[in-house]
């Protein structure tokens, strides 16, 4: 049942370049996205939309931090993003021109469920992103995009996450196509590299050996961070959730540009500090906060593109990742992160696939 390998979380670590792969199916047509199979909304109701919001939790959350960056990026409309039990308290601005777009995993979240409720109540529009056919978001959401991750076993989320990006670019190509906030020749452009990723997460799955021996160390410590700028703070979120919910290594993720309003303080000889590094157009920006860091001793794992140069001179070790739309590198720069966290899972001793105190899905408040 686990495919060869010892655990859930290592097997669908494995298994997301077909993921990936399996969600694109049939969601492109002439070189643009097409969810007019999951999104029953006319072009006219489409065109109509003055806002989404993203809402979710945990790590179907932080897919919802990607999107606001890829919808606000190729849609132009303003994106929130909200974690569910704080949404569902917080009474938020609803209209019947409100996308409304949750996403979860199991399709069970107590608190994504009722956030969707609370949404419908108000007159907005629902769409589910969700892994589980049938679920009961699936259910109620007025329309569903279904992720084709397949079963997720291990409480530790992975390869539903980086469906979950992919839905979202989807989503974002599907509205930027309709609502012409760019060209097709731009969206078809991005939908090529979209289309390249199976492949090149199967390559990124090759820092395996490398993660496996950097995650010995990481191991051994009891705090560190993660820092990084646009998506790669997104990417730094999770990375950091993976690694506290099964190594119970205490982490904290930082946009990089607040290392400096408190955070630096913290850093002192030896502190391990994980800096992603593939966003180009902040690349400049994180290389200076690479050498803040640095400055006060921290010991550096920088995540960059390949073919990068100048963070080899800087950091103590470089994980590279292969180049491909700065849009599109969550689905990579997570990789690492998520075999980080395992084998650090791994060498300290803990159960992987059932971490202490943590269920697979949150059916209770
Ligand atoms: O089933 P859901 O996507 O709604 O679950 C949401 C969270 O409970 C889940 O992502 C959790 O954070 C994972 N254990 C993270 O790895």
């Amino acid at each position: 049942e686990k495919g060869g390998y010892d655990h859930f979380m290592l097997k669908e670590i494995h298994e997301q370049p077909r993921a990936i792969r399996d969600t694109l199916t049939g969601r492109v047509k002439g070189g643009q996205a097409d969810l007019s199979r999951e999104i029953a909304l006319s072009p006219e109701e489409l065109r109509e939309i003055e806002r989404i919001h993203f809402v979710a939790c945990g790590t179907a959350y932080h897919a919802g931090l990607v999107g606001k960056y890829v919808i606000e990026e190729l849609v132009r409309i303003p994106v929130e993003v909200d974690v569910a039990s704080e949404y569902r308290y917080r009474n938020p601005i609803l209209t019947p021109r409100t996308l409304v777009v949750v996403v979860s995993q199991s399709g069970e979240t107590a608190d994504t469920l009722a956030a969707l409720r609370e949404a419908k109540k108000a007159g907005s529009r629902v769409l589910a992103i969700t892994n589980v056919v049938g679920s009961t978001v699936a259910r109620e959401a007025d329309d569903v995009f279904i992720t084709q991750a397949g079963p997720e076993i291990a409480v530790a989320s992975t390869k539903a996450y980086t469906s979950q990006l992919i839905a979202i670019y989807l989503l974002g190509l599907y509205l930027a196509w309709i609502r012409g906030t760019r060209s097709e020749a731009e969206l078809a452009e991005v939908v090529k590299h979209l289309e390249g990723l199976p492949e090149l997460a199967e390559r990124t799955l090759q820092l395996e050996g490398a993660v496996r021996l950097l995650a010995a160390e990481i191991a051994k410590k009891e705090d560190l961070f993660y820092i990084g700028r646009g998506l790669d703070y997104a990417v730094a979120l999770e990375g950091s959730l993976k690694l506290k919910e099964i190594t119970y290594i205490h982490s904290e993720a930082y946009t990089a540009g607040e290392l400096k309003h408190g955070t630096l303080a913290l850093i002192e000889e030896g502190v391990p500090v994980i800096a992603l590094a593939t966003q180009t157009a902040l690349y400049d920006k994180m290389v200076s906060n690479i050498e803040e860091v640095k400055a006060r001793g921290a010991r550096v794992l920088g995540i960059a593109l390949e073919g990068d140069e100048e963070l080899h001179k800087l950091a103590d070790e470089v994980l590279t990742i292969p180049r491909t739309l700065s849009l599109l590198t969550p689905v990579l720069t997570v990789i690492p992160l998520q075999l980080l966290a395992y084998h650090a899972c791994v060498a300290r001793g803990y159960d992987v696939d059932k971490p202490r105190n943590l269920a697979k899905s949150v059916t209770v408040e």
